[in-house]
């Protein structure tokens, strides 16, 4: 396990992957029942934006460093900006534990899963007060089948977001999906994924369509055309189960992100239905 997220935290994936996860929390919040989230791969929760690693890459200055927090907000991005700025930024970024622990209700209870002893003990000590919030050194993956269904709760979100390391991730997340709505039929699946050409996207949909999964949105943020396979050129995030109203809400969002992310002219926001419901 190479990866560390402290090297990409606030970059231009978080941004739209945390925009999005937001959106369906709201809509998650509307109704007063409980609701589970699964963090499958949660990271260490909580980014020093002036530490070595992300002064290394830089990353995060071509992704929240572009949003000013002191002008106003283009509507779309108010709620998450608001949040990050809450949270520490532009000195700290909240990765996807903390954003939803700084939203859970009483009622509400996040399962978090980080298979990187180091980073699972930082998530651990970061929410050593939150009763709500469980801490889980183990396979994310495997982990579906001991958090779903939630127990007691009928409402939830599964929050995928693998490093991307393996050259099956993928299959491995397509499977991971099936999973979750099989386990988990009435809860929401969000899973993040790298484009850096078309042609695993577009193997991914066919296995998420051959896997008979249906009511599948794709959400995707492109910097420029994919057609250099050596750079991440983009990303999405595969959404099963989008709540009423969320497709609309997540064009907003992507199309607000855009022209700041991708300032040449070359970006694109991308909405597609992959399976009907
Ligand atoms: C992209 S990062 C997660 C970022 C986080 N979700 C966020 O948005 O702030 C992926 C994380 O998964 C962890 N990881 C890798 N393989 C894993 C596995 N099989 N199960 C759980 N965590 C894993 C890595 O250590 C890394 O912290």
């Amino acid at each position: 396990m190479n990866y560390r997220h402290a090297y990409h935290a606030g970059n231009f994936a978080d941004m739209m992957k945390h925009g999005l996860m937001l959106l369906i929390l709201r809509h998650l919040m509307r109704k007063p029942a409980g609701f589970q989230v699964l963090d499958t791969h949660s990271g260490c929760g909580l980014y020093d934006l002036t530490a070595t690693e992300s002064e290394k890459t830089g990353e995060w200055r071509d992704g929240i460093g572009r949003f000013p927090h002191t002008v106003e907000a283009p509507e779309a991005l108010a709620d998450y900006l608001g949040l990050i700025a809450q949270a520490g930024a532009p000195h700290f970024y909240p990765g996807s534990p903390s954003l939803v622990a700084s939203v859970l209700r009483p009622q509400d209870r996040l399962v978090c899963c980080e298979l990187h002893p180091e980073d699972a003990r930082i998530l651990r000590r970061n929410f050593r007060d939150r009763d709500q919030v469980a801490v889980h050194e183990r396979d994310g993956y495997a982990a579906l089948k001991a958090f779903l269904p939630p127990r007691d709760l009928k409402r939830g979100l599964v929050l995928i977001d693998p490093p991307f390391e393996q050259i099956d991730e993928f299959d491995k997340l397509a499977e991971a999906i099936a999973t979750s709505r099989r386990l988990f039929p009435m809860g929401i699946v969000a899973a993040w994924y790298p484009i850096k050409h078309r042609a695993p996207v577009r193997r991914f949909h066919d296995r998420l369509r051959d896997l008979g999964l249906r009511d599948l949105l794709d959400c995707s943020l492109l910097l420029r055309q994919p057609t250099d396979p050596t750079r991440l050129n983009g990303c999405g995030v595969l959404v099963a189960g989008p709540p009423y109203q969320f497709e609309d809400e997540a064009r907003s969002l992507l199309e607000a992100l855009v022209p700041v992310l991708a300032p040449d002219g070359e970006g694109q926001a991308l909405i597609t239905r992959v399976a009907e419901e």
